[in-house]
């Protein structure tokens, strides 16, 4: 991968903006895959302004969110249909039916995922994936131990990410114990990613990853099998690197 180290989080943002804005300059048709999480909203706001000031459009743009929980529906404030209404869908000129993002209401989670792969296949593929990582080195919910050939799938989240993921509920036991996310091998297709990172609890996953052996026990180690892949840091996500 590509390593970029820059100072601090609103940094790690400005960048990664400046690199998705590069990306949708030139109003050609591109997917997206998308994260949520604390480290993408800001990045997300970047985007939106600069939907706003006519820098760049979504009009072109179509768009496969990495994961959702189970059992959460699409309204509810701690789903991941929400994240993305508020920090993104809700403020840019997307096209209706445009954003995917899996179903975790789904009757049968199974063929919902089976049906998520073949949407992304139908379009082409995820030219540009946006990738988070956990403190654990998991990407998307693929949390370590899963297979580098998994596909999209219902997983069982971590105890410690489901902490993590306590923002938007009212407690951490009422964060969804299973997610459908897509594989570490679906991450592995796109055409180009970029994993952002920020703080100092990433800090070893950030050094597992890029310096670590390449193993399922660091899902994000998997991106060193990928041959386009930008890692962009703030400085205490860096800090444990060689
Ligand atoms: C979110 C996702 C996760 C997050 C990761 C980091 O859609 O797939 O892998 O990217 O948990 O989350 P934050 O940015 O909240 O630390």
């Amino acid at each position: 991968p590509r390593i970029e180290v820059v100072g601090n989080a609103a940094a790690v943002a400005e960048r990664a903006a400046a690199l998705v804005i590069a990306r949708l300059h030139d109003r050609r048709p591109v997917t997206l895959g998308l994260a949520t999480g604390a480290t993408m909203a800001p990045l997300y706001a970047r985007l939106v302004a600069a939907t706003r000031t006519g820098v760049i459009s979504f009009r072109t743009v179509s768009s496969f969110n990495l994961d959702e929980y189970v059992g959460v529906a699409p309204q509810s404030p701690g789903s991941f249909h929400a994240y993305m209404q508020q920090h993104l869908f809700g403020h840019v000129d997307m096209e209706a039916g445009r954003a995917e993002i899996p179903d975790g209401t789904a009757d049968d989670v199974a063929a919902e995922a089976a049906r998520y792969e073949e949407q992304i296949a139908a379009a082409g593929g995820i030219d540009l994936l946006l990738l988070g990582i956990g403190a654990n080195g998991h990407i998307g919910f693929n949390e370590p131990d899963s297979d580098f050939a998994s596909r999209t799938r219902e997983v069982r989240l971590d105890e410690a990410t489901r902490i993590a993921n306590a923002i938007n509920f009212p407690d951490p036991a009422s964060v969804p114990e299973r997610a459908i996310t897509m594989g570490i091998a679906t991450i592995l297709e796109a055409r180009s990613i970029l994993l952002i990172a920020r703080g100092s609890e990433k800090a070893a996953a950030v050094a597992a990853a890029i310096e670590g052996p390449i193993t399922a026990a660091c899902p994000a180690s998997a991106l060193r099998l990928h041959g386009n892949v930008d890692i962009l840091c703030d400085e205490p996500a860096a800090a444990a690197l060689a």
